[in-house]
């Protein structure tokens, strides 16, 4: 049997449940660290998984240039290669493609590009793209797609959702059951309500193991995503996992649970800590700030962190004036903490009947700040 998914308990239309897979169960709502290349930036594998993280995201984009699927396929898949035994989803390229790659050209096949690293020519189609997440041994293969750009005329967006929903049939039929593993498709249509119910019927009439809402946290605002996801979710099946691909901020990760979403993937926690900005239940902070010189205490005095129980802010400010990588390393470690005591928050609250409290209470400790 493919994986699956059980809800525990709703609350509004906000949702808890597990996700059984060949490689363990994952409670939900769950935030999945970004391991693009193999690793998440920064930190070993048992660092990602002492903070409560039992699934990470990595990219076929980057693992199909370098090492390539067969080398990762002869190192024994992903889990392997990485040492993380647990679930692992891969994008499917196409994303990436688009944001990454140099001299694209899309057409109604795949698409053909040049690697950002060295200009050499590479093609995905659905066919291939789904085989590479094979070779990878991804638990969850999501299908190629175009993630529409915005913003975009609805003949725009109609044109590219239906060219997505015609790869998605591809990357149902080129996938390969497994017990335990499952293709996950992608809504688009932009932020045209037509599109996306469209988008959703034509989904669930091919039937995936979980449903991805694409093509948001592109430039559309919150307010606007969050619309989107008002009548998008309830459109979903009540009884498959829906991943938000690409977000979020810790307030839309908020939002997006309440709305019914239950998986997430952002670069925000990693890159951010590689850059002194952290996340922490107080708001948003830059580590870099001439005022952290001198502070003695905690980054998060509620965050159980080697960070945050060991060291002081002025420590991790001088880290990161003196350019010192352990700076980057200790950052990323508290804000994916942080992400992942998000999320665990949410399922508390949810399995409690009281999301929209804890979230309230949530961010009224950010807009309460530090001092
Ligand atoms: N990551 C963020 N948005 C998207 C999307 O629309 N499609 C895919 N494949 N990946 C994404
Ligand atoms: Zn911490």
């Amino acid at each position: 049997m493919s994986l699956s998914w059980t809800a525990t308990a709703t609350d509004g239309a906000a949702r808890a449940g597990v996700l059984q897979t060949a490689h363990g169960a994952v409670e939900t709502p769950v935030f999945m660290p970004v391991g693009t290349a193999g690793t998440v930036k920064a930190m070993t594998a048992d660092a990602v998984r002492s903070t409560g993280a039992r699934l990470i995201l990595g990219n076929t984009y980057h693992l199909m240039l370098r090492p390539g699927a067969e080398r990762v396929a002869a190192l024994g898949g992903l889990h392997r290669m990485m040492d993380w035994p647990a679930p692992i989803l891969t994008d499917s390229g196409g994303f990436q493609v688009m944001s990454l790659a140099g001299l694209r050209k899309l057409d109604a096949d795949g698409v053909t590009f040049r690697s950002h690293i060295d200009g050499t020519p590479y093609r995905l189609t659905p066919e291939s793209s789904v085989d590479i997440q094979h070779k990878l041994d991804a638990t969850i293969t999501m299908v190629l797609d175009e993630c529409t750009p915005h913003p975009a005329t609805e003949e725009e967006a109609r044109r590219s959702m239906e060219m997505s929903m015609r790869w998605a049939a591809r990357s149902r039929t080129a996938f390969v059951p497994r017990p335990g593993y499952g293709l996950f498709g992608i809504v688009q249509g932009s932020v045209y309500r037509d599109l996306r119910l469209a988008s959703v019927a034509a989904l669930t009439a091919i039937g995936f193991e979980g449903y991805a809402v694409g093509g948001l946290a592109v430039g559309e605002g919150q307010e606007t995503m969050f619309e989107v996801l008002d009548y998008t979710a309830p459109a979903l099946p009540a009884d498959r996992p829906r991943y938000l691909m690409g977000v979020g901020t810790p307030d839309d990760l908020l939002g997006a649970v309440a709305r019914g979403i239950d998986m997430f993937d952002c670069v925000m926690p990693t890159r951010a800590g590689r850059t002194a900005r952290a996340f922490t239940s107080r708001g948003v902070f830059n580590l870099r700030n001439a005022r952290f010189a001198d502070d003695p205490r905690p980054l998060d005095p509620d965050c159980g962190c080697p960070l945050c129980t060991r060291h002081a802010r002025a420590y991790l400010h001088h880290l990161f004036r003196c350019e010192e990588m352990l700076g980057p390393m200790l950052l990323t470690w508290h804000n994916i903490q942080y992400y992942q005591d998000l999320m665990r928050g949410m399922r508390k609250a949810i399995l409690a009947g009281g999301l929209a409290a804890h979230a309230q209470a949530v961010r009224a400790r950010w807009a309460a700040g530090d001092d």
